[in-house]
């Protein structure tokens, strides 16, 4: 397991890191926690959630109940310094979460106080906005992205004030680094420039769907990556389970999240059925797992700092956990290079 710092930061995280969204739906609290104790026997210490999980579904029921597991384990095992922990204040939308309002400093002084205190924990190391109030073209919404209805001083207004109010939690001691979430380049961009003006925290990180099937992010958001020393923490690298080979043939494993979300949140349509075949089919042809190959991939991008793998038993974790003992040569990558170059976005 390789380890890389956080933006610009002295928080190193391992290559890979533990997604939790699963616990408290499909996963029950002795799952969570015996994932937790796997991953870092096996060199992972990053572990990411958000006050929205659990997800598959989401429900009013059981809001909160992820960071609740987290917080168990923290305080069973007294191994809170062995983690660094990210969360994440939800954007609007749900109503079980302060009705469902936008993000403003309102917001996050609440919301962090309910995730630490699920938490059991003093402190975040990684604080992350879910998704902008803007709008984003992320979640499927780029095939009708329309940014013109966006108002450029509200928006602007709104950064400002967040990282005030984010700039004080970390004085505070209840964060201690930013990042965002399914952001754009200019909206990154924006928060890097008024955060240099004002001396307000700086981002150190973007989490952003990112994938062999979904490739938004090697262009503009790339470039920034490497001038700004933003990473990515890629979500969702094995497509929600698509890259496992699982659903191969048609094949629907009971339990699975495509029984359980059968659209995997628009993700599912009939053009992505031949990409899914072309990437197994490559790792057929070397040898590799699939599974691994994909998150390997993710891995060696040059802006990613950590991979988010989710995983509901033990044995998809040990699966995902030895992506790390894996490189893709320039053979593996030359096969997925064509592939790619057939089927650019197919979600
Ligand atoms: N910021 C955001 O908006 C956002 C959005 C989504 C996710 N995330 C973060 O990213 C994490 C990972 O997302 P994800 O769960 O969508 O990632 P993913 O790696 O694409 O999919 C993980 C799912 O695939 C299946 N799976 C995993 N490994 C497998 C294996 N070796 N063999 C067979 N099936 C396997 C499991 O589902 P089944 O067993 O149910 O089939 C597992 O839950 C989340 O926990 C969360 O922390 C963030």
């Amino acid at each position: 397991m390789q380890y890389r710092n956080l933006g610009k930061s002295d928080i190193r995280v391992s290559e890979i890191c533990l997604g939790s969204m699963t616990w408290g739906t499909q996963n029950s609290e002795a799952e969570g926690h015996a994932q937790i104790d796997y991953a870092l026997d096996h060199g992972v210490n990053f572990i990411d959630t958000a006050e929205l999980y659990p997800s598959n579904p989401m429900s009013a029921e059981t809001v909160g109940s992820t960071e609740e597991i987290i917080g168990s384990w923290i305080k069973s095992t007294g191994r809170r310094d062995d983690i660094i922990l990210a969360s994440k204040v939800a954007g609007e939308g749900h109503d079980y979460i302060q009705h469902g309002v936008d993000i403003s400093p309102q917001k996050i002084r609440a919301s962090i106080e309910g995730s630490l205190k699920r938490l059991q924990t003093d402190t975040i190391d990684l604080y992350q906005l879910h998704w902008p109030n803007r709008g984003t073209y992320h979640f499927r919404q780029n095939w009708r992205f329309d940014p013109t209805q966006q108002n450029t001083q509200q928006t602007l207004d709104h950064i400002h004030e967040t990282l005030e109010c984010l700039g004080e939690l970390v004085t505070a001691g209840k964060i201690r680094e930013i990042g965002l979430s399914n952001e754009t380049c200019w909206g990154t961009s924006q928060f890097l420039r008024i955060a240099a003006a004002n001396a307000f925290p700086r981002v150190v990180s973007l989490q952003n769907e990112y994938s062999l099937m979904c490739r938004n992010y090697d262009l503009d958001l790339a470039e920034l990556s490497h001038h700004e020393q933003v990473g990515l923490l890629p979500y969702s690298p094995l497509v929600c389970g698509l890259l496992t080979g699982k659903y191969k043939d048609g094949a629907r494993p009971a339990g699975s999240r495509l029984t359980i979300t059968p659209d995997l949140f628009g993700r599912v349509n009939d053009a992505i059925w031949p990409v899914v075949d072309a990437y197994l089919a490559v790792a057929q042809r070397h040898g590799i797992d699939p599974a691994q190959m994909a998150i390997a991939f993710c891995n060696q991008r040059p802006f990613v700092t950590s991979s988010i793998i989710g995983a509901t038993s033990l044995r998809q974790l040990a699966v995902n956990l030895a992506a790390a003992d894996l490189e893709l040569d320039d053979e593996v990558l030359e096969d997925i290079y064509f592939v790619y170059r057939r089927y650019p976005i197919p979600f």
